[in-house]
């Protein structure tokens, strides 16, 4: 498995000294004050083993224990300042929350406003949670205010992330330095080709593990520097990332609907199913 779990990240996060990267009682944005260290917000019991309710949950309880009150946009002091990480969350995090409450959330709405803050984030050196691998990727936190989080990816020159899903979560990927191919695709279901099996994908519901089934080509850009990609539950949800001849430096926000989102990844021969066709035969890996 290539990516993290939530049950990962609180893990790590709470054994790791680099996250204590605040004072208790430092303002980070007007209206925010840091009452608690950055990564543990949530409550880290509260957050772990409640099943799908516990983001929502967590949230709450962190809301209590780590801020004053913060208005919203409070963190923004213009529309074109520069944002922090703190600041980037803390702003991000209200409009999460939202999002996962409702009962038809908005995700372009959310993942526009995303864009838009990220666009502004100020990069800083991650948290090393993880050293780059022999995959050539690494992936890191830089914040983790449930139900957001924000990493850090870099990617050595050519080296790929390969095939995966976003269950029960959307993602907002700016390039920060090098260049990087994005392709994102979406499960075939009857919604677009009657006759394809009939599937709530933005519920989670997907094809068994098993059997082959059929993705959708989408969008295939390569994004240099500031350019961004943005994946909802049910839109684009499957990417495949390969670095440029430089490799490259990613920021990626992620928000879990879920408290058992995750990646899953594709076995694929990358081979259009038909000439010049956009469809592709996968399977999920075991
Ligand atoms: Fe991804």
């Amino acid at each position: 498995m290539q990516f993290w779990t939530l049950d990962e990240i609180e893990r790590t996060a709470m054994l790791d000294p680099g996250m204590a990267d605040h004072e208790v009682g430092e303002e980070i944005a007007p209206g925010v004050t840091i009452t608690r260290r950055r990564i543990l917000q949530v409550g880290i019991a509260g957050a772990i083993g409640l099943g799908s309710a516990s983001l929502l949950a967590g949230c709450a309880s962190s809301d209590r224990g780590t801020r004053d009150a913060a208005p919203k946009d409070a963190s923004v002091d213009g529309p074109s300042a520069a944002l922090t990480i703190d600041q980037l969350m803390a702003d991000l995090r209200p409009r999460a929350q939202k999002m996962i409450a409702s009962d038809s959330p908005d995700e372009a709405s959310y993942l526009a406003a995303v864009s838009m803050l990220l666009a502004r984030y100020q990069p800083e050196e991650p948290c090393r949670l993880r050293e780059p691998d022999q995959g050539g990727f690494s992936i890191n936190a830089l914040g983790w205010m449930p139900p957001v989080v924000v990493f850090d990816i870099r990617m050595r020159p050519g080296s790929t992330i390969h095939l995966h899903d976003h269950r029960h979560y959307n993602g907002v990927l700016q390039c920060l330095e090098g260049e990087v191919r994005c392709r994102n695709f979406d499960i075939v279901t009857d919604a677009t080709d009657p006759g394809a099996p009939a599937l709530d994908i933005a519920g989670g519901e997907v094809p068994p593990e098993g059997q082959d089934f059929l993705i959708r080509q989408n969008a295939d850009k390569t994004l240099a520097r500031g350019q961004l990609s943005t994946l909802s539950r049910d839109r684009d949800n499957i990417h495949h990332v390969e670095a440029g001849p430089n490799g490259c430096k990613l920021a990626d926000v992620f928000t879990y609907f879920r408290r058992e989102a995750r990646s899953y990844e594709l076995a694929w021969d990358a081979l259009p199913t038909t000439r010049n066709g956009d469809t592709y035969k996968v399977a999920w890996k075991a």
